[in-house]
């Protein structure tokens, strides 16, 4: 047996869901390029075609959405008060997430039924709650009145009016629906792995969903787009751009949004959001969106290191003045779909992912007593 850092290159499943070529810079779902995805799908679309297989007719895509709009009004009252004590103990929005996702599983009916059936119901469940956890979080917080859910919306219009209580314009809408359709899966990252281990002990959908979470929390994955904004921040301007990153270039820190496991070239989803976040600059500062590609040039001069999901998502999110502290959690409310299809693929073809490990301990040794140590 041969041990592999990381796991780099080891396939753990086969998957029907998505499909990365990291030397193209190719990414599919289901057999649909994600750029074909980002210019025409929605997320509730995208997310039926990973927990389905296949993109929904418009018979099936009404009757998913009106699932979804029962579902975000369900356990209004549990989610309220947990949402609220999180805030009242001082969780961080992360940590909010962990925890109220886990406590969501308190209220299942079948919860130890890990049919497909079953897995896709408490899936729906998950899509449509997790936003509307992470806007009561958010207005709690900021001492401001929830905002219920409006039936009339879309899965995003309602997530950005739960959050800010008005109607999101045009384009603040679709660039949100799309950094939900771009963040939707990505083959075998850790917190997706983390999800499939954890359902193949025959654990629940949402113990598998609160390990993701706890996953994706981590800077080296979903959290280096907050540390991104703390790089932008710690730059200042534009003039001190060159400065701070040549320094930390030279002494080997990790710059945050750049370097992944899979690409070795520009990451597309990267791309989208660049162009995104581009756009929005016109209508905000131009100055951190012209920090932002100067620090790319010079890490891809540098290093060969490309930006990833994290970098624009990262100015994106902070044009449409969201927290930073809640772009993590807006992660893992569009990654929820591709975790719970992952849950599901496991479940119906499981075998225990139990790998080894190589022993590099002290050899044979005898007991002694603990006077004698
Ligand atoms: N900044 C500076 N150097 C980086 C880097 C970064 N963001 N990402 C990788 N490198 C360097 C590594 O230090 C390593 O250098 P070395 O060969 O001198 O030791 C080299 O590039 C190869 O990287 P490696 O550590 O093998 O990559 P990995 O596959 O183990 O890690 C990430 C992938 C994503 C964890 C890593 O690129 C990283 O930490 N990026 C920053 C965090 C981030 O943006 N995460 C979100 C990912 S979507």
């Amino acid at each position: 047996m041969e041990f592999i850092e990381g796991l780099e290159g080891i396939v753990v499943a086969r998957s029907r869901m998505c499909s990365i070529d990291g030397q193209k810079g190719v990414l599919v779902y289901g057999g649909y390029d994600i750029r074909d995805l980002a210019a025409h799908a929605n997320y509730e679309e995208t997310a039926y075609l990973l927990l389905h297989g296949e993109l929904p007719t418009k018979e099936q895509f009404d009757d998913f959405n009106g699932r979804l709009l029962k579902a975000r009004l369900e356990r209004h009252d549990e989610i309220a008060a947990t949402v609220d004590l999180c805030v009242k103990q001082g969780a961080a929005p992360m940590e909010m997430l962990r925890t109220v996702v886990s406590a969501d599983a308190f209220h299942e009916p079948k919860k130890t039924d890990n049919s497909t059936e079953e897995n896709l119901e408490k899936a729906v469940g998950l899509i449509a709650r997790i936003p509307v956890m992470i806007a009561r979080y958010v207005r709690v917080r900021a001492g401001q009145a929830p905002v219920a859910p409006d039936p009339s919306l879309s899965h995003a219009a309602n997530f950005l009016f739960m959050l800010t209580g008005e109607p999101a314009s045009e384009r603040t809408l679709r660039t949100l629906d799309v950094a939900l359709v771009l963040h939707a899966d990505h083959e075998m990252n850790a917190s997706t792995f983390a999800a499939r281990v954890i359902a193949s002990t025959l654990s629940d959908m949402h113990s598998a969903m609160v390990g993701a979470i706890g996953a994706l929390k981590g800077p080296l994955h979903g959290g280096a787009n907050e540390q991104v904004v703390r790089l932008l921040q710690e730059v200042g301007s534009l003039d001190k751009v060159d400065e701070v990153i040549r320094a930390k270039l030279a002494n080997k820190d990790l710059i945050m949004g750049f370097g992944h496991r899979v690409y070795k070239t520009y990451d597309p989803r990267a791309l989208i959001l660049k162009e995104m976040a581009r756009d929005l600059a016109t209508e905000h500062d131009t100055e951190w969106f012209a920090m932002s590609e100067r620090i790319e040039e010079l890490v891809v001069s540098d290093k060969g290191l490309y930006p990833n999901v994290d970098f624009y998502s990262a100015s994106t999110y902070h044009y449409m003045g969201i927290p930073t502290d809640v772009f993590t959690p807006i992660f893992a409310m569009s990654r929820i779909a591709g975790w719970a299809a992952h849950v599901v693929e496991q479940h119906a073809g499981n075998r225990l992912i139990r790998p080894s490990s190589e022993y590099i301990g002290p050899g044979p040794r005898s007991y002694v007593a603990i006077g004698q140590r």
